[in-house]
């Protein structure tokens, strides 16, 4: 990533691995993969837990210390490791995979597909996070984050403008479809 080097960044890993996983597909479910994820996004998540713009109590003080090699070289490993697939409830996916190929036009929800892509890769190139198999509760968790204003790190209110318009239903339905794509 931005001219991380994999290598190091799987020597600094050794404190991240407690909680994502030695191979970033972490275990708990409120703890988000990072295998796979796009080197510019971790790298813009490690940057906001530092700067305070996005706040958790686990990951702000594991931010602080890191210098932005530290976090290039991290990203350039989590990247490089390959995310598992997650499992969904198959009785959620038929209204999940509406909701993230369609959106809910009568509440003006936008298509997850959209930004996110038909196969939840994201884009790289304009940081939309790749969400291919992330677990269900940290999604309902972020999008749930994003509607009550806690996590305000995206750039243009994208995330909040979409969640808000979101009911409980729809929100666990969509992170259902997620974990199994
Ligand atoms: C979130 C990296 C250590 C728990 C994240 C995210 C990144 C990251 C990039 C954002 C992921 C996303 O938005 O999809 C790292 C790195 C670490 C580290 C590089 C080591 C330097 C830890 C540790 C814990 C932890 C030790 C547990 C004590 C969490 C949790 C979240 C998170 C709970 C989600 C926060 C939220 O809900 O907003 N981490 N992490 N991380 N990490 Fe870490
Ligand atoms: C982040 C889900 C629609 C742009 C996220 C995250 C989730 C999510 C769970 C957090 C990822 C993580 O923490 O690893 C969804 C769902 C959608 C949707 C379920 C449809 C209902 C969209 C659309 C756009 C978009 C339409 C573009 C207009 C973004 C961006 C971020 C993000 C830019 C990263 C924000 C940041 O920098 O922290 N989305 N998304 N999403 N999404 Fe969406």
């Amino acid at each position: 990533a931005e001219g991380g080097n994999a290598e190091a960044g799987k020597t600094k890993s050794a404190t991240c691995a407690a909680c994502h996983g030695a191979d970033g597909n972490s275990t708990n479910p409120e703890w988000p993969k990072l295998a796979g994820q796009h080197p510019s996004y971790i790298l813009k998540q490690l940057m906001n837990f530092k700067n305070d713009e996005r706040v958790n109590p686990s990951m702000t003080p594991m931010a602080k210390p890191l210098s932005d090699t530290d976090m290039a070289d991290l990203a350039a490993y989590f990247s490089s490791q390959t995310a598992k697939p997650g499992e969904a409830d198959q009785s959620k996916v038929t209204l999940g995979e509406q909701v993230y190929k369609g959106g809910n036009n009568a509440t003006g929800v936008a298509a997850c597909a959209a930004c996110h892509g038909p196969n939840g890769a994201g884009n790289p190139a304009a940081n939309f996070p790749s969400l291919h198999g992330q677990h269900v509760t940290y999604i309902k968790n972020q999008l749930n984050s994003f509607r009550k204003g806690e996590r305000a790190n995206d750039a243009g209110k994208m995330m909040r403008n979409i969640a808000t318009g979101m009911t409980d239903v729809e929100i666990d339905a969509v992170a259902e479809y997620i974990a199994g794509l």
